[in-house]
């Protein structure tokens, strides 16, 4: 960091990205970083990782300096100071609002709660191997020549846990060359979980960035896939994605439109609809969440699901739904709703039926629908369900 700006003032206007911008952190790392983040790489993730602890206890300081509007200096300063762990209530100590800490307390009790929130604390990291780029052992090897540490998934032989690695993921070699692709093992279940055949038509409803159309495209040769993302920027960042991934361009027809109102002269084989979602399952990426979700992002896109779900009953009788989110409003209750409009049949593949967990209990469907969560499955916290539509 440049001399000029002190650690205080760095720290301050990150969280002012978070908090008044509504960023996360990473682009809140970036854009405060441009033009004053001199020194070297490891400099660079040195700060990153502080930042990163920094407002992922942005609760925890807010418990701690009690005024109602406190500045992002005085907050970075207590910060620096060092924060006192020994705080009373459980959801200050963990670091997340009272509303969210009571309402995961009401699904998994008061141990298991502590148990996942203090597992955001370390991210798990998960390569995909990229067959089409390289062959699976060729790519061990290299990662190995590389000095990572890791284990193959026992179920999922293409998905690599890393334990350790000289250096931050993306500037491996063997990731540069998109042999092997940064990729939670929860995204892989949703694909997994569609059970791709020879000869399907798939629609992807919300496409980008398209690592889950890249791994279907991957796993199943002779699939012809659509893919839709309302977003037309994404869906441009999409588009390079997979040529860089090796997906010929030919197998996937890219549309930047919203998926709720797409019409399709037939049905198609199977609908994949990996929806928006408050991401609070995916804290350990992204710590910022933690300080920014709200009820009300949580009622949008809950909304926003059921729309999509209903749409994916018209164009297809096999859909698998995925969300990376802890709450049954992004999960069973979407479910439920839509089963009262349209008949919908949830299986889990007899693949992973161990390998999952129910669906929460107060829910008629908990036992046919899978969840996720990084203190169990080593993975990010999802909702996956598959249905037959009847
Ligand atoms: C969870 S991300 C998808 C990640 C993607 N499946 C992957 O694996 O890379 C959700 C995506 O849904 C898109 N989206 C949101 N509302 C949509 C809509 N109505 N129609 C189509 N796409 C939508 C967002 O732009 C975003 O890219």
């Amino acid at each position: 960091m440049k001399k000029s700006f002190s650690k205080v003032d760095f720290l301050a206007q990150v969280l002012y990205e978070v908090i008044e911008r509504r960023v996360s952190l990473d682009v809140a790392f970036k854009r405060v970083c441009r033009g004053r983040c001199a020194g070297s790489l490891e400099e660079r993730e040195k700060l990153y990782l502080e930042c990163r602890r920094f407002i992922s206890d942005y609760i925890k300081l807010r418990c701690i300096v009690k005024k109602k509007k406190p500045s992002y200096r005085h907050l970075s300063r207590v910060w620096l100071i060092g924060v006192d762990t020994r705080l009373s209530e459980p959801h200050c100590r963990l670091s997340v609002s009272k509303w969210l800490y009571d309402k995961v307390v009401g699904l998994l009790g008061a141990d298991e709660t502590e148990a996942l929130f203090e597992s955001f604390e370390d991210r798990v990291w998960w390569l995909r191997l990229n067959w089409l780029k390289a062959p699976e052992e060729r790519v061990l090897r290299e990662l190995e020549t590389e000095g990572i540490e890791f284990e193959v998934h026992p179920e999922i032989p293409y998905m690599v846990r890393v334990f350790k690695s000289p250096k931050p993921l993306r500037l491996l070699k063997t990731v540069k060359e998109f042999k092997a692709i940064p990729q939670d093992l929860a995204s892989a279940l949703c694909v997994e979980f569609m059970g791709v055949c020879p000869g399907d038509v798939v629609v992807d409803m919300c496409a980008a960035p398209g690592l889950k159309t890249s791994l279907i495209a991957m796993l199943e040769e002779d699939v012809r896939i659509l893919a839709f993302d309302i977003s037309r920027k994404r869906a441009e960042v999409m588009k390079h994605l997979l040529r860089k991934i090796g997906v010929p361009e030919h197998r996937v027809q890219l549309v930047a439109a919203d998926s709720r109102r797409i019409n399709l002269a037939s049905s198609v084989d199977k609908v994949l609809l990996d929806a928006p979602c408050s991401n609070s399952g995916s804290i350990d990426k992204d710590p910022s969440i933690k300080a920014t979700l709200t009820v009300g992002k949580i009622e949008f896109y809950s909304k926003r699901q059921l729309e999509l779900l209903l749409k994916s009953a018209e164009l297809s009788e096999d859909i698998v739904y995925s969300t990376c989110s802890l709450l049954p409003e992004e999960g069973e209750e979407v479910v439920a709703k839509a089963m009262n409009i349209v008949s919908l049949k949830p299986v889990i593949p007899p693949r992973f039926r161990s390998f999952c967990r129910p669906g929460y209990s107060p829910y008629g469907i908990s036992s046919s629908v899978c969840r996720l969560f990084p203190h169990i499955h080593n993975s990010e916290g999802f909702f996956i369900a598959r249905f037959e539509v009847k």
